[in-house]
């Protein structure tokens, strides 16, 4: 059985390869105080606990509602779980009294010019990302996380996310294929080396954030529908020059592996792998800039018709960083206008705080915020 660490310096669901199965919720709060504020971590800390590492939960015989949904059988297996546990910025506003302990990047997501931003599907006070090997298991922890809530949480939006059995259970060795056929998450942070993960994914004290919020990491997440019907009737050839690289392979253009790394200064004009092209947009490889600066742990969608009678499907763009500007911020203003637009339409998501991770039993989540 597989299982994920719940106690530590950082949450699980970051540095960990992303599972098969994800659901992203998004919460208002709505605590009266921070007493019930402080309440509702600790219920987040014991449930998250419990479900991630597996057990029997107690039986409270046939008079009352069974303490679990039983979805998953009679014992919990952990099956990968993760339950990361992030904050908006609206959690800051006057409710709490946290104004001054808010990280310093944290705003409400704003609008990029391709965006259609639906405010039904945007922001929320508490954001938790589920992910395990299946879909049941990720189910499960919702509903158990919902059933313990009823008095300070209450959903504003969720969205359930997938990659394909086989590449997860290669755990990071192969990417993920997203709905538009491309292997999306090569050129990613090496997640396995801790000075990595301390420079560009998780809080540090150099990076000049509230104390408690080491350990801690900004979580964009952008959810994007996909023109799948247009995009399968695009010539191979325009596909390939969208991103800058080959479908099948994943190489970039003109060369033969996926981690094959192109030197651009050898084709200042694009003539192998276009200027525009969202790879090349998205990392430039300069001298001024020479690495991207986030995590990308990206899931597939697909949610039915849209009104228009278009299959509604797409990704949940999820992105880890230590700096939400020198990361998610700066490569989507150098992305907006690209090519891979008239393909796309990012209609809602936020701007998160991923908590620092419980230490030891006995803490709980946001301790040293509260
Ligand atoms: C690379 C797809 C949105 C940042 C890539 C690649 C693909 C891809 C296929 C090349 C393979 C790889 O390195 O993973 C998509 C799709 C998107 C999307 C389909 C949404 C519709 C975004 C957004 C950002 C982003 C919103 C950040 C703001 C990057 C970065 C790279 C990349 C940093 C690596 C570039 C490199 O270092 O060569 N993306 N992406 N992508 N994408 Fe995206």
């Amino acid at each position: 059985q597989m299982k994920q660490p719940f106690y530590g310096a950082y949450q699980s669901g970051i540095l960990n390869p992303p599972p098969a199965a994800a659901c992203l919720v998004s919460f208002d709060v709505i605590a009266y105080n921070k007493d019930d504020l402080k309440g509702l971590f600790k219920t987040l800390t014991e449930r998250a606990a419990f479900l991630t590492q597996g057990g029997k939960p107690p039986s409270t015989g046939d008079k009352f509602p069974p303490l679990d949904s039983g979805i998953v059988g009679t014992y919990i297996n952990p099956d990968n779980l993760t339950l990361t546990v992030a904050l908006g910025a609206s959690l800051f506003d006057e409710r709490f009294g946290l104004a001054d302990k808010k990280p310093k990047h944290l705003v409400n997501m704003t609008r990029f010019p391709n965006d259609a931003l639906q405010a039904e599907s945007c922001h929320g006070d508490l954001l938790i990302q589920f992910c395990a090997n299946s879909p049941e298991t990720v189910i499960h922890a919702m509903r158990d996380i919902i059933k313990h809530t009823p008095a300070t949480l209450s959903v504003r939006w969720r969205r359930d996310g997938f990659i394909s059995n086989h590449v997860a259970a290669t755990a990071g060795k192969e990417t993920p294929i997203n709905l538009l056929g491309f292997k999306d998450g090569t050129v990613n942070p090496n997640t396995k080396d801790p000075k990595v993960a301390d420079e560009v994914i998780l809080v540090t004290p150099e990076n000049q954030e509230p104390k408690w919020a080491t350990g801690g990491s900004y979580l964009a997440v952008r959810t994007i529908r996909f023109f799948v019907e247009q995009w399968d009737r695009t010539p191979l050839q325009e596909q390939e020059a969208i991103f800058g690289r080959e479908r099948g392979t994943g190489a970039p253009l003109g060369m033969k592996h996926e981690h094959d790394i192109p030197d651009y200064s050898k084709d200042p004009k694009g003539k192998i792998i276009p200027l525009d092209a969202h790879m090349r947009l998205a990392n430039p490889r300069t001298p001024g800039f020479n690495q991207h600066q986030l995590l990308r742990r990206a899931y597939n969608y697909s949610d039915g018709v849209t009104n228009a009678g278009q299959l509604e499907m797409g990704l949940l763009f999820l992105a880890y960083q230590a700096d939400l500007k020198a990361g998610f911020i700066t490569v989507q203003e150098r992305l907006n206008g690209e090519p891979l637009e008239e393909y796309i339409k990012p209609f809602g998501g936020g701007y998160f705080f991923a908590l620092p991770g419980v230490k030891k039993p006995g803490d709980y989540f946001a301790q040293g915020l509260l």
